[in-house]
């Protein structure tokens, strides 16, 4: 079987990566020239963990190839997996241009019977339309089928879930196909759920909601513990534990971010309002959220007043550890509001500096370590729970800092250590230490 993934943003190139490792014979493709070079040198456009060392050992085992050839990609190909982005519109629902330019694409190479792949999350009923669509644009003499299979990945743990995750979703009304695709995923040893092809689409957007809610449920838990002088660590474990509620997703903190959750929510949102359908439960779960993203903003507020000219350090960007993504990070969230407030910001983070600096110009300083962020601040705030900053002990903040205060958006530290040194220390769903 040949199999071409197109787009190779982290969803593609971590999928097409992964099928050469199990090995098949993949050519990724992707429009965006300059990229597919820098693909074809073995260096990953995106930041993950192992993906340059797997991506490397299957090209030079002729496994796995890079083009920008459209006829290159889709002329030769049994197999094709649409893995191209679905940006949210301006009235939050999902834009599904490119994935109706790449069926169009595959229309015009397909020669034969091919298989396409739906990886893209995608409103329900998007399946069916793609088909319609190729169906009336392509050759007399090909023969090709859509099939639904979406993604679980997790950004900064991709390649380890693709080998370990706890099922794989294959939404089909044809069953040959979806034999096909079940037997092309079989060597990841995970289980197969076969559903409909509106099914499996309504699995994707169903499971990151019920997520998402499982994370504002537990902030505004955390929110309550903070009244009632309770403790949402202890809190979180105790409930976590019965097993029909489980111990996962129930870590408090300054808010889901990425390029999905924030999406998806109001992309369902969005469809269920286009069915006259008021998801109220999820409206509220995206509200609390949006006041969680600032809660460390608010909290410093409360306590100084004015921020105007404190000298502010910003620990982590990215919206979660073992990335450089930055897309819909609380900390911007937050730090927009410091600057509006003229506060005096320097940030740090391991690896997405680069990334911010896009973002952020020269509106705030950036430092090359933790330990040359903190310098002379007055504030410092945690908003990313990095290996490297839940390291730093609390002595370097009290080295470094005037009179430290921290607010720490992630709980990456033990209130019981913050009462042995002469600092602030302010987390979530915790008593403060003052
Ligand atoms: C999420 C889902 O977990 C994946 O299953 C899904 O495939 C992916 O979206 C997608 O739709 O592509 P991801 O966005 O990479 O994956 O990251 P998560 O690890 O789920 O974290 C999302 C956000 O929730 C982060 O900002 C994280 O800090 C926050 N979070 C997560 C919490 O605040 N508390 C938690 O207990 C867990």
């Amino acid at each position: 079987m040949k199999i071409t993934v197109t787009g190779t943003g982290y969803v593609g190139l971590v999928t097409g990566v992964c099928l050469a490792e199990i090995g098949h014979d993949v050519i990724c493709y992707d429009i965006d020239e300059p990229k597919v070079q820098m693909m074809k040198q073995g260096i990953s456009p995106i930041y993950e963990p192992g993906l340059d060392e797997l991506m490397r050992k299957n090209m030079e085992q002729g496994r796995l190839f890079f083009t920008a050839d459209e006829e290159m990609a889709y002329g030769q190909a049994d197999i094709i997996y649409i893995a191209v982005g679905t940006p949210e519109k301006e009235d939050g629902s999902a834009d599904l241009t490119y994935v109706e330019e790449a069926a169009l694409a595959i229309s015009r190479y397909v020669r034969k019977r091919a298989i396409v792949v739906i990886k893209s999350t995608v409103p329900v009923g998007t399946n069916d339309r793609i088909q319609r669509m190729i169906h009336e644009h392509k050759a007399a003499e090909a023969d090709i089928t859509v099939v639904s299979n979406p993604e679980f990945l997790r950004e900064g743990s991709a390649i380890y879930d693709m080998f370990h995750g706890d099922r794989i979703v294959i939404g089909a009304n044809d069953p040959e196909a979806a034999t096909v695709i079940a037997d092309i995923n079989k060597p990841f040893g995970i289980p197969i759920i076969h559903t409909d092809i509106r099914s499996a689409e309504m699995i994707k957007y169903a499971a990151n909601a019920f997520l998402a809610t499982k994370i504002s449920f537990i902030n505004e838990i955390a929110n309550i513990c903070e009244k009632v002088g309770a403790n949402i660590d202890d809190v979180a474990y105790g409930i976590g534990q019965d097993h029909r509620i489980g111990p996962h997703f129930l870590k408090a903190g300054i808010g889901y971010g990425g390029s999905c959750f924030p999406k998806d929510t109001k992309a369902l949102v969005q469809l269920a309002g286009n069915l006259q359908y008021q998801f109220d439960l999820l409206e509220a779960v995206i509200h609390v959220n949006n006041k969680q993203q600032l809660l460390l903003y608010t909290k410093a507020k409360e306590l100084f007043g004015s921020l105007a000219g404190k000298k502010v350090a910003v620990l982590g960007l990215s919206f979660k550890p073992n990335t450089d993504d930055i897309r819909e990070a609380a900390s911007l969230v937050f730090i927009h509001r410091l600057l509006a407030d003229q506060a005096q910001v320097t940030v740090y983070d391991p690896i997405a500096m680069e990334k911010a600096k896009a973002i952020l110009g020269d509106q705030v300083v950036y430092a090359s370590s933790a330990a040359e962020a903190l310098c002379g601040q007055e504030i410092a705030f945690i908003a990313t729970e990095w290996e490297e900053i839940k390291a730093l002990p609390f002595s370097l903040y009290v080295e470094k800092m005037k009179d430290p205060v921290i607010f720490d958006g992630r709980n990456c530290y033990d209130i019981k250590e913050a009462e042995r040194f002469p600092l602030t220390y302010i987390s979530i769903g915790r008593r403060p230490i003052v």
